[in-house]
């Protein structure tokens, strides 16, 4: 890693690399891109919200409020959806403080899972993991933390909502301990709790946040000095002191674990009183790590080489109604972006203009002038790219990681009127590269068959084929209950396979070969009888 990532102590700005560092790895190293994870709930909103008024964007809190609203029924979400200025303005929000560049991608905050989450998560270096005090670990935590762990992403955990009834501290944390079999270290160790919650004693470094204090913490020499007994209540003193006694018991903080994504460090904080707020960005400027190297087919891409690399993680289509413009999320892997450069797409060879790169504000869009490692731009286009292409400057190299997941929901497709099956064929391709669902074309020339991770994708493509493409569509259901990648370097097996089974296999939108089970039982069979073939669960793409 570059010099200077880790502060050993003391203020933000110690963050920031000084030195003999080239451009690129100086900008490099003081960018976190990062992603938010949370059960609906949680309060991944509110400290998003807050996060963003760290960072000096405070007038635009009510635009993240308004998108975050979470008492919405589908329909208003999908209304939400179409009025792309406010999706796409939230998808990567970018707030600097103390010199440091804080790039938060945000993942839909919908309960339904969907796959946009998973590829959001290929193109962040560390995720916060927001929990409910009184709640602990809930479904889509735990899912969302799997992603994660697929990538060894480094997980900073935020337990949220202190301020309110929480349940006991040692049991939360051997909850997550346990759950997600995953080290935990307290960073922080509360003071005080449910009404009475009064602020933190930092773990780390010897100090008492309180929310009455503000945001500045109380240096300490340690549980010992008489400043807590100054500042905190007897009793409160008391418990803090046997509590964060026996928080030794958890294994110390381990940067190299935590960076592979092994130990998790515990912060504690109410984002609705926006506490705890100040540390938690102090703890991701510190530990996360800024963007490292990126393996790619040939090679490893560092972070510092001067040429520009990246990879679309995401598609966003139709922002103006009026031309069909999409917006390919730009994940800059190293080098320096510069407006008015010419990049080469390496799944085609094709050149792509960037004449004006999107840069995300939380409420605005600007052209960017240049931007650099760890930072996400837009790129407008007319739908070249796709998700998971590479660019460079010229060098042929592939990204890899940005996955496909076998659907577990599979649709056909039907249209009333079959002049428009041309239209459809068209939109369907239009709408699978952006992300919106996955296109399977059963080998046996029956309509095409969908699929999702989760069910609202099927709604937001319905309203999206009449909207968008005026064509009116109904779903069908299918025998299948999963589909497999269907791999192997023998072709003869794989010729012979498809020709078994003509009505239970596809090609995916990329022309690979693609089998659809009713059970496990099934699944099982077909790789018991076809052991030189592989079923895959997850495909990166191309
Ligand atoms: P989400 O994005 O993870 O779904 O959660 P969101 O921030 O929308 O928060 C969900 C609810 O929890 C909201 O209440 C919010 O005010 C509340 N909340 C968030 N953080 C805290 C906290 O630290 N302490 C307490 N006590 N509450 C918190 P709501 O009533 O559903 O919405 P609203 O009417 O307050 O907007």
């Amino acid at each position: 890693t570059a010099p200077g990532n880790v502060a050993p102590t003391g203020a933000l700005s110690n963050v920031v690399p000084t030195g003999a560092l080239s451009n690129v790895a100086r900008e490099a190293s003081r960018r976190r891109a990062f992603a938010i994870i949370a059960h609906p709930d949680a309060g991944k909103t509110t400290l998003t919200e807050k996060l963003l008024l760290r960072g000096g964007a405070i007038q635009l809190a009510g635009q993240v409020r308004a998108k975050g609203d979470r008492r919405r029924t589908r329909s208003d979400w999908m209304k939400i959806e179409q009025d792309r200025g406010i999706s796409v303005a939230t998808s990567v929000m970018t707030f600097e403080r103390d010199g440091v560049v804080f790039n938060l991608l945000d993942t839909p905050g919908h309960e339904d899972f969907s796959e946009d989450t998973y590829r959001t998560l290929t193109a962040v270096d560390a995720a916060v993991m927001v929990i409910d005090a009184a709640k602990g670990i809930e479904a889509q935590t735990r899912k969302l933390f799997e992603v994660c762990r697929l990538r060894d992403i480094p997980i900073i955990t935020f337990i949220n909502k202190m301020d309110r009834e929480s349940r006991d501290v040692f049991e939360l944390l051997d909850e997550i301990e346990k759950t997600l079999a995953l080290d935990v270290t307290p960073a922080a160790w509360p003071v005080g709790s449910g009404r009475g919650f009064l602020g933190t004693y930092d773990m780390l470094e010897p100090a008492l946040h309180l929310m009455a204090e503000g945001s500045e913490p109380v240096r300490l020499s340690g549980l010992d000095d008489s400043k807590i007994d100054e500042l905190v209540p007897a009793a409160d003193a008391e418990v803090l002191r046997e509590g964060a006694e026996l928080a030794s018991a958890f294994p110390a903080f381990d940067l190299e674990a935590f960076r592979q994504g092994t130990m998790t460090p515990v912060y504690f904080g109410s984002a609705l009183r926006d506490f705890g707020i100040g540390h938690l960005l102090e703890g991701l400027a510190r530990f996360a790590p800024h963007p490292g190297a990126r393996p790619a087919d040939t090679r490893r891409v560092q972070p510092e080489e001067p040429a520009l690399t990246g990879f679309v993680f995401k598609i966003q289509a139709n922002m103006d109604p009026n031309h069909r413009d999409r917006v390919a999320f730009l994940r800059i892997c190293s080098g320096r972006l510069e407006k008015g450069m010419r990049l080469r797409q390496t799944r085609t060879g094709k050149q792509v203009p960037v004449n004006a790169p999107l840069f995300f504000f939380a409420q605005d869009r600007q052209v960017a002038q240049e931007a650099w490692p760890g930072d996400v731009v837009g790129i407008a286009n007319h739908g070249i790219l796709r998700i998971g292409d590479t660019l460079t400057e010229g060098e042929q190299i592939n990204f890899r990681g940005v996955p496909s997941f076998a659907p577990e929901i599979l649709r056909r497709v039907m249209i009333e009127d079959a002049m428009v099956g041309k239209k459809l064929r068209t939109a369907l391709e239009q709408l699978a590269e952006e992300g919106v669902v996955q296109l399977f074309r059963p080998l046996d020339g029956t309509p095409p068959v969908v699929g999702v991770v989760g069910a609202l994708q099927l709604d937001v493509l319905a309203e999206r084929l009449k909207a968008e493409y005026s064509v009116p569509s109904r779903y069908e259901a299918t025998p299948w209950g999963m589909m497999r990648w269907v791999v192997s370097d023998d072709k003869a097996a794989m010729e012979k396979f498809r020709q078994s089974a003509p009505h239970d296999t596809a090609e995916d939108h990329d022309g690979a070969l693609v089998a659809f089970f009713t059970s496990d039982w099934r699944r099982n069979r077909a790789e018991e009888e076809w052991p030189m073939l592989k079923f895959l669960k997850l495909r990166e793409q191309h």
